[in-house]
C-alpha cells in the first residue's frame, strides 16, 4: 500500500457559498465540483490545486457529522484524504498495522469515489480518508 498523493483536504464551513466566494476573492479560484451528499448530510465545492482539491463541505441536516463538528469546533480543517490505488486493501493493511477504521469496508464518496475513513485516535488526531478515484 502507498500514498499516491493528498487527494483533498477537507474544511468545514458554516457557509457555502460564502466559503466559495472567499477562494474566489483571495485566490481567483473557481469551482471544480459540487455535490450534495445525502447520505452523509454534506455538501462540498472542491476547489482544484494542482492535482489536489481543498473540499469546502457544510452540513445539510444538523445530526450531519459536519453540522456536529461546526458545533463543537468551529470552521476549520476537518480531514485529510489520501488518494490510494485499491481502497480496500489499503484499510485493510492500516488495520493490520493498528490503526482503527472507522469504514472497515469503503464505500462510496463523492465524484464517484471510493473511500474509508481512519478514526483520528491512533492517527495522530487526524481523521483520515482514504480515497480511490477511479477516473485516476
Ligand atoms: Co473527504
Amino acid at each position: 500500500m502507498q500514498l499516491d498523493q493528498i487527494d483533498h483536504v477537507a474544511i468545514a464551513v458554516h457557509d457555502l457559498d460564502a466559503a466559495i466566494e472567499y477562494y474566489q476573492q483571495a485566490f481567483g479560484s473557481e469551482v471544480a465540483h459540487r455535490e450534495i451528499v445525502e447520505r452523509d448530510g454534506v455538501e462540498e465545492a472542491l476547489i482544484s490545486v494542482g492535482e489536489s482539491y481543498i473540499q469546502l463541505t457544510t452540513g445539510t441536516r444538523p445530526d450531519s457529522p459536519i453540522s456536529i463538528f461546526l458545533d463543537r469546533n468551529g470552521e476549520g480543517i476537518h480531514h485529510i484524504g489520501y488518494r490510494v490505488k485499491n481502497c480496500a486493501e489499503a484499510i485493510k493493511a492500516v488495520v493490520a498495522a493498528g490503526s482503527k477504521a472507522i469504514d472497515e469496508v469503503p464505500r462510496p464518496g463523492s465524484r464517484g469515489t471510493t473511500v474509508a475513513f481512519i478514526h483520528p485516535k491512533g492517527a495522530l488526531g487526524t481523521l483520515i480518508e482514504l480515497v480511490e478515484d477511479p477516473s485516476e
